[in-house]
Formats: structure tokens, sequence, C-alpha cells
């Protein structure tokens, strides 16, 4: 479809001369893959983020965990989980060639176990959960737990193998994204977005730092946990999003140390989730808290400490790696835990966010889902329990299970 075509069936106005079709705030992994898609699509496209690629993925450890991270109440969220995850495959061979890097996209699997008779209730619970959605996940006793992973501690009590549950390296990723962009013809401006700019009833595109004027058709907004602090966005239709903080190690392990861990292994410890990613290139990602603290992303000791002592307790053997980085990042928490995908109440104006604890699994789906609503002019049907709408009639409404 040529741009035209597309920008008529959607219902946006006819753009004056040198007008953008798309104007994507925020260079995130989702703001790029919108960019990427609809530049794909024959829009033409720009993102306004002073650092396109960075954002919550350049904390993220990038497990593509709908299985493991099933929680009773969001079924209609792994429905999406699930799509976004069985277009994996493709999507990383489709960037890979476009962009001429690798991803670091594994599919190595993942151990969730249990260290005591709580975690295991719990991991029971779960695995009730996961067999009652038609998930594959199977109960593994504690040995044969360290069968698979024998630097897991003898403690171990059960676990669940979830094959299906992989890893991406997020930076990488995000790397690959812009290069797609640029490659796909998309504008990058570095540069903060001070404002949405509208006339009338619509969103006209948006004013950068330096007072440079985008105008454009539409206007995607996909600021990660910044969606909701945008000037200019009326108050119904800004996005319920909040900064839910997370703090991730990482560690290194030494050439020539031999296999550390083959696969993601995860457990709930004294209610608090860890989890170790280990990347082929010897990097081990440890994470992660979650704390909702507003927008403070310092690394604290506290922080490191029980991730630490948490991790220890399942791989003792960690204590010896050498401790490469901490960081700590923000997801873009919404209510309901789900993403705010499509347009919104205002017109010209779409979200991609709310993303949660699912932004890098959610990636290649969401690229779809915004390109088809901005060719379309509507969601496709897959995506429409996820419109933003779900929260602009008064109270929230829940997402159906
Ligand atoms: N999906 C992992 C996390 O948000 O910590």
């Amino acid at each position: 479809m040529s741009a035209r075509s597309a920008q008529h069936r959607a219902g946006a106005p006819a753009g004056a001369a040198g007008q953008l079709d798309v104007l994507v705030v925020g260079g995130g992994v989702i703001g790029l893959v919108t960019a990427w898609r609809a530049a794909q699509r024959g829009l033409r496209t720009a993102v306004a983020d002073p650092e396109p690629g960075g954002g919550a993925a350049r904390v993220a450890a990038g497990m593509l965990a709908a299985v493991t991270e099933l929680h009773h109440g969001e079924q209609t969220l792994l429905g999406l989980n699930l799509a976004s995850a069985h277009r994996y495959p493709d999507f990383a061979a489709e960037l890979s060639e476009v962009s001429g890097q690798d991803l670091g996209y594994r599919r190595c699997g993942t151990l969730a176990v249990a260290l005591d008779a709580d975690d295991r209730a719990h991991l029971r619970e779960l695995h009730t959960l996961q067999t009652r959605s038609g998930l594959d996940s199977e109960w593994l006793s504690g040995r044969e737990c360290r069968r698979l992973e024998p630097m897991l501690a003898p403690g171990v009590r059960g676990g669940l193998r979830v094959d299906g549950d992989h890893q991406i390296d997020p930076r990488r990723l995000a790397s690959a994204l812009v290069t797609a962009c640029e490659r796909a013809g998309v504008a990058l401006h570095r540069q903060w977005v001070e404002r949405l700019r509208t006339a009338g009833d619509r969103a006209t595109g948006a004013v950068l730092g330096d007072g440079t004027e985008l105008a454009a058709g539409r206007t995607v907004l996909a600021g990660g946990s910044l969606s909701g602090k945008l000037a200019g966005v009326p108050p119904e239709v800004l996005p319920p999003v909040r900064p839910v903080k997370g703090q991730v190690l990482r560690l290194r392990v030494p050439a020539g140390y031999g296999p550390f861990l083959s696969r993601t292994v995860r457990a709930v410890v004294r209610g608090g989730q860890v989890y170790l990613v280990p990347r082929l290139n010897g990097e081990l990602v440890l994470g992660a808290t979650t704390e909702e603290l507003g927008w403070d992303t310092t690394v604290t000791a506290g922080g490191v400490y029980e991730l630490l002592r948490d991790a220890h307790e399942l791989i003792p053997g960690i204590t010896e790696l050498p401790l490469a980085e901490t960081r700590a990042g923000l997801r873009p928490g919404s209510p309901d835990n789900a993403p705010l995908l499509g347009p919104t109440g205002l017109d010209g104006l779409l979200l991609a966010t709310g993303h949660h604890r699912n932004g890098v699994l959610l990636t290649p789906i969401t690229g779809d889902i915004l390109a088809h609503a901005l060719t379309e002019g509507e969601l496709p049907a897959e995506a429409r329990p996820f419109t933003p709408r779900r929260f602009t009639a008064g109270a929230p409404v829940e997402l159906p299970v």
C-alpha cells in the first residue's frame, strides 16, 4: 500500500508537503519497532528521542517468559504474550538480516525452581494454572533440576521445566532496531519532546526541546514510563502509566570457566522474583527488584544485597563471578499490567505503552499491531482488549479473562 492510500484508509487528513505521516514519541524498543514497521508500509515516519535505543531495554534481562511469568487473572494478556513469542523466530531472523546484527536470540528454555516448602507450593499453583491454560510445563524433582543445571544448590526442592520460554539480548535488539529504522528511511530526531502539538480536537505532531515543530498526520506516544507525562495531551487521554523500578546486575562468567547455566533459571525467594539469564558471550544477567518508588533510579546497597543473597541461595557459585555492572530501570506499569495499544479519544494520537514486565517479549506483536492501526485506522481483532479506551470511561475496566 502506498503512503497516500494508507493515510487515506486510516482517516488521517491529507498531509501538507513536508508533513510526516507518523511521528513516534519515544525511541525505546516499542517506539522503534513501531516506526520500523510503519516505514516498511510506506509511511513517512520519524522518531523523537534524545537517545534512540535507550530506555528500559538498556536494563532489561530479555527473558521471553510468557509461560513462567503467567499470573492469575492475566489470561487475556497471556494470549498476546504467546502470540508475540510465536512471532519471535521470524521477527529475529528478519531484523538480524536487515540490520546485519546478531540479536543474541537464544532458544534455551527456562527452569523455575523452588527452594523451600512455600516456594514449592507457589510453583505447584503456577503449574496448575499453566496446565489449565494449555501451556507446556513439566514438573521436575529437585534431583532432576540439578541434573539439568548442576550449579543449582543441593537444597532445590523441585521445579518447572518450560522449554518454550527463551531470551534475547535487549541491548542488541534496541541497537538493531535503530539500524533497521535508519535503513527503512525513518528520521531520528535526537531530542526531548517538549509537548504534543494539537489543532482543535486533533493531535498534529510535537514540539521538540529546541522549539522545532514536527507536523504529523498521526502521533504515536511510546514513551515508556514517561508516557503519562507528555505536556499537551488532554488529561482524559493521558495514559495511566507509572514507573516500576527494577534493579539488575550483570555478572561475567570468565572464558574457560565452562558452562555455568545452560538456560534461564528463576525462582521466587521470600516472595521476590530472582532470575539468572545466561548469554552465550559469558554475560550472566541477574534480576530484578520490583519497587514502586516513582522516578528513582538509584542502585541501592539493599537492592544489590537482596538480589545476590537470593541468587546465592539458588546458585552458590555466583559469588565467585566478577560483578560487571549494576543498573536500575523503570518498567512502564499500567493498572492491569497490560499494554495500551492503538487509537485514543484524541484524533491523530495513538498509544504504544504500558508494557510493564513484557516490553521485550511484546516488541514483535506491538510493531505489527501499530502498523495495522496506522494503515487501517483500527486495531486488529487480537489487540482490541488492549485499547487505551478501556481506561477513559471513568473507572478502569477489567480485561476479560
Ligand atoms: N520481565 C522481567 C521483569 O520485568 O523483571
